[in-house]
């Protein structure tokens, strides 16, 4: 019998908390006393303890307690191949790429370097609490290889592809159309729907595809059109400049995509800082998705991507939120929320008409502030819309894959006076706006110490030491 459960106090979501202004709790599930019941990885029981007991009082149950258990943290925009290019300093994202990120990534070519770092990739997203991704591998088959085959044995919801780029990269870096279809078109046989493995045909982006490039790109999607597709825009001006330069045809960056029919159900463009009101509108009409970046996009001074347009009611487009690392030089969602919620700070005091009055935007201005709703939506049940997979990930459903992470509201730097530092910290939730200022906290205040424990498929897959009570006090 495969059959166990967790019980705990849980928070998740059963609605959109954008659509709930001034009622965002309405959108959350708080059961401060729950069970979370599971059959071969899948969700077959939830809620609470009290009704669930008389029929699964007798499974097997671990009780985790003084936790709160979220769904696992969804990714929707990371680089495989820059796990050990953390911290380059000192360009902004063309220079950077050159630089820094082309010639490590070449790297990836071989299968061992590919394969250590793998081990590493994965190990860090599960101590952040990160249970899906969507990621970028490198024009190399072998990266893409080692990325699915690390995925697989760690049994993880996973979205990603072979990364291509036949311009604007160096010699040794770039690849051919053709070669790019014949590999991508192998991946696909080999990995796709396979496992919990999702393949996503990733054109780098529109700077750095030929429209040779961009066709075979169209084909696959013709003859894969349950694949996802995953590629950049706008992100940066320099960017965006050389975009129209090289698509001289293209009235802005989201038409170049657009011409190669690539912008639908399943695609994310990463980053979208630059977008024009009309591309958000065209993004929109085509429920396609765009996942915020905040650090990555601090980082490397691209810009700040403006929340509140993207989650106009009248307007709104699907979002992911990503660390794009090593842009963001995190593994951490929480880290990611933080700078989210400071992304729409400083967009509120451009909005407040601080300069000139009539600029004044009070309804964008709303729907820039990151609430503990809106971003633990984000990264959990709206991640998992934005990528099209919330009919399995993303929240306690039954039905859904038993994902989740249990988060340490007092976990924090050792030896530090933690316990009152948390201004939330009055012990175990015991409602959901308790719930939701804990998190809040963890998000502006935590850091990966938080994340006490991570289950994929309802098997606990990593255990943080340091929050161990007695561990603690030691220190
Ligand atoms: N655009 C094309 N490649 C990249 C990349 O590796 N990182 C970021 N942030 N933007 C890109
Ligand atoms: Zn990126």
């Amino acid at each position: 019998m495969t059959t166990h459960a967790i019980r705990g106090t849980f928070f998740d979501f059963v609605d959109d908390p954008w659509k709930h202004v001034g009622d965002e709790e309405a959108s959350a599930r708080f059961v401060s006393d729950g069970l979370l019941v599971v059959d071969d990885g899948i969700i077959v029981a939830f809620g609470p303890y009290d009704e669930l007991s008389a029929e699964y009082g007798d499974v097997e149950t671990t009780h985790i307690e003084h936790r709160i258990i979220t769904p696992g943290f969804i990714d929707g925009h990371i680089h495989f191949p820059q796990t050990r290019v953390l911290g380059a300093f000192g360009e902004q994202l063309l220079p950077w790429l050159q630089k820094w990120i082309f010639p490590e990534e070449a790297r990836y070519a071989e299968r061992s370097y590919a394969h250590e770092a793998a081990g590493r990739f994965f190990d860090n997203l599960l101590a952040s609490g990160t249970t899906t991704v969507q990621a970028f591998t490198s024009s190399a088959p072998v990266c893409t290889e080692e990325f699915f085959e690390e995925a697989t044995r760690r049994n993880m919801r996973v979205i990603s592809g072979l990364t291509g780029i036949d311009q604007n990269a160096p010699d040794y870096f770039v690849d051919t159309p053709e070669n790019f279809y014949a590999d991508s078109k192998a991946l696909i046989e080999k990995y796709h729907n396979v496992g919990r493995n999702l393949y996503a045909i990733t054109p780098r982006f529109a700077f750095g595809a030929s429209p040779e490039l961009l066709q075979k790109c169209a084909q696959l999607k013709t003859e894969h059109p349950d694949a996802w597709v995953h590629t950049h825009i706008s992100e940066n001006p320099a960017e965006v400049r050389g975009v129209g330069a090289v698509h001289p045809g293209a009235d802005d960056y989201l038409a170049v995509y657009e011409k190669y029919d690539l912008v639908g159900p399943k695609f994310t463009g990463g980053h979208a800082v630059w977008l024009s009101n009309s591309e958000y509108k065209r993004i929109h009409d085509a429920d396609a998705a765009v996942t915020f970046c905040p650090n990555s996009n601090l980082f490397l001074g691209s810009g700040m991507f403006r929340l509140g347009k993207a989650t106009d009611p009248d307007e709104r487009v699907r979002m992911t939120f990503g660390t794009d690392m090593g842009g963001g030089n995190r593994f951490s969602m929480l880290a990611v929320l933080d700078g989210a919620y400071k992304v729409g700070m400083i967009n509120n005091t451009l909005l407040d008409g601080s300069v000139d009055p009539s600029l004044k935007d009070t309804a964008e201005a709303e729907r820039n502030k990151l609430s503990a709703y809106r971003a633990f939506w984000s990264i959990t049940l709206g991640g998992a819309e934005g990528l099209y997979i919330d009919d399995r990930v993303g929240s306690f459903q039954v039905g859904k894959e038993a994902d989740f992470v249990a988060l340490d509201w007092t976990a924090g730097p050792p030896g530090a006076d933690w316990h009152s530092s948390l201004i939330a910290d009055g012990g175990d939730p015991v409602t959901v706006d308790d719930a939701a200022n804990m998190l809040f906290g963890i998000m502006i205040v935590g850091d990966e110490r938080a994340v006490d424990q991570t289950w994929v498929m309802g098997t606990k897959v990593y255990q943080q030491s340091i929050v161990d009570e007695s561990t603690y006090s030691a220190v």
